[in-house]
């Protein structure tokens, strides 16, 4: 089955990935394709509409991006946004100024010309998300002005042609009408159908997975966490029992976690597992290390080391080797390794997403079933699979687990410590019905002791730093609002219950410039 498309020219706004997750959100498949890539790319999609992202150059610039001929020869219809519609302008013929006032946060603006199919059905008065230094004082001859603020004009169009431009950011959440506009574009104005649902995604995944694999053996690791679960249930639909999944306990997972995996996937799902304890090696490499780099390393090292011996063993039991591997590689990833292409930066911020690697000479090769799939699609397909809902709802996990929420070294006895607040904070968000609506929660230990009071004695023990984050895509992230009575039932149970811990924090950072781990 192909899909009716849209496709997205990234142009390098912060917020590019936004506009195609809103695209997808309206069941329409989308790609978010470098401006410059080769014109085939775009071909291949066969799209029925383009959408110009925002960027940061300005239209003048003499190395400025530029506007690949086919779009508008394609006579498919256009919405360019932000920097998208400033080049709408330039290359139409009309006139961008760089010298105006910037324009950033929240702007009210004034529909003008109710009739344009782009604008149907929207209030005349909008708030919107605006973030722009040049902006457009000459519209092209065919244009007129759609909507305006005070000093500028926030959305023109050429509504024959079906080519339309905004000023402001309609896939940001501040822009509470830009769903709406979006939809006009993407159903309307370009008359996708919206065909990408969960149900479609899981047949032609299902299928496709067979042709790839034909009658060969898949090997599949488990991390309990909500991507990998869909990977292996897409491929057990897919091959049965020819799919193997590897689950590798090192031993740094929440509590009750191990025995979750087991419990849905071997006894549940009837899936075959095969489970490596090997906790002790890991706690083994970790002793007496307290860089986290240190620690990320290691911990990937030893990872590699049992899932080969693993493979090993697997082989010797008489099963011929499994010939493909299937991963969890999301849509973000396959975007981000894409753009960076070679100006990649060589600065280490965290040696991220380095647990559960491939041993390099496995020879397996890959099927990466989650490749187009933003994370909250690949929810959906995991509930349509259906998945019980502690793992679709999952909040992510580093890979490295605990051992990069315990600061400094990391030991047994620790482990257990955070284990027990991690497990009461979560358990009193659940509760409050609030574990959803926060993006990722969790405690982080920390080596500073401090003085209290206990029944009549003194104690002298660690603390425990809550840290609970709401997030888009998790680049940047804001401290989650939690009620107060929220926070004091957790708090106080952590320093009753939690012995080694006697004062909790809330930690009110947002990213940037903190991170949401704190190592
Ligand atoms: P930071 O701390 O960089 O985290 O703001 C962003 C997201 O990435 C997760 N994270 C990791 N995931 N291996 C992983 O697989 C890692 O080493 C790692 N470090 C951070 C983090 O939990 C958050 O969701």
């Amino acid at each position: 089955m192909t899909h009716d498309a849209i496709a997205i020219l990234d142009y390098g706004s912060q917020t590019a990935q936004l506009i195609a997750r809103r695209i997808r959100e309206l069941h329409v498949y989308c790609e978010l394709i470098p401006w410059d890539a080769p014109a085939e790319r775009f071909a291949q999609l066969a799209p029925l509409g383009y959408i110009l992202s925002g960027g940061p150059a300005s239209v003048y610039s003499p190395d400025a991006p530029t506007l690949p001929h086919f779009v508008l020869e394609s006579g498919k219809p256009v919405l360019g946004i932000c920097y998208g519609m400033q080049l709408l302008a330039h290359e139409l013929g009309g006139r961008v100024d760089a010298s105006a006032r910037h324009e950033y946060g929240q702007a009210e603006v004034t529909v003008v010309s109710e009739d344009a199919p782009l604008l149907a059905d929207l209030p005349l008065e909008m708030r919107v998300w605006m973030s722009h230094g040049d902006h457009v004082i000459d519209l092209p001859s065919t244009f007129v002005p759609l909507a305006v603020t005070p000093t500028s004009v926030a959305a023109m169009g050429d509504p024959a042609r079906g080519i339309y431009g905004v000023q402001f950011h309609p896939e940001v959440q501040h822009t509470p009408q830009g769903r709406n506009l979006l939809r006009n574009f993407v159903l309307d104005v370009c008359g996708c159908r919206p065909d990408w649902t969960a149900a479609n995604v899981i047949e032609e995944s299902v299928a496709e997975i067979r042709r790839q694999v034909g009658d060969a053996r898949v090997v599949c690791g488990l991390s309990g966490g909500v991507d990998s679960a869909v990977v292996a249930s897409l491929v057990h639909r897919a091959v049965g029992d020819r799919l193997t999944c590897m689950f590798v306990n090192h031993g740094l997972l929440r509590h009750g976690e191990a025995s979750q995996v087991i419990e849905t996937f071997q006894r549940h799902l009837g899936m075959r597992l095969i489970t490596i304890d090997a906790a002790p090696d890991f706690l083994a490499d970790l002793r007496g290390v307290t860089d986290p780099e240190q620690k990320r390393k290691r911990i990937g090292a030893r990872f590699i080391r049992v899932f080969e011996s693993a493979a090993a063993q697997a082989a010797a039991l008489g099963q011929e080797l499994a010939a493909f591997l299937a991963q969890g590689t999301l849509y973000p990833d396959v975007i981000e390794s894409a753009s960076r292409g070679e100006q990649r930066t060589a600065r280490t911020i965290k040696t991220h997403h380095n647990v559960g690697g491939l041993p390099e000479d496995m020879h397996f090769q890959l099927i990466e079933p989650l490749r187009t799939l933003f994370k909250d699609e690949v929810r959906s397909v995991g509930e349509a699979l259906g998945l019980p809902e502690e793992i679709v709802w999952r909040h992510p996990f580093p890979g490295p687990g605990l051992a990069i929420r315990i600061i400094g070294e990391v030991t047994q006895e620790r482990l257990e410590t955070l284990r027990q607040a991690d497990a009461i904070l979560l358990e009193e968000l659940r509760s409050a019905g609030l574990y959803r609506s926060v993006s990722q929660a969790f405690v982080v230990l920390l080596p500073v002791r401090s003085v209290g009071v206990m029944g009549d004695g003194r104690t002298y023990a660690d603390t425990a730093a809550i840290r609970a984050v709401t997030t888009d895509d998790f680049m940047t992230a804001d401290w989650a609002r939690l009620p107060y009575e929220v926070l004091a039932r957790i708090s106080n149970r952590i320093v009753n219950e939690v012995i080694g811990v006697n004062r909790a924090v809330y930690d009110v950072s947002s990213k940037p410039p903190a991170t949401i781990e704190w190592e």
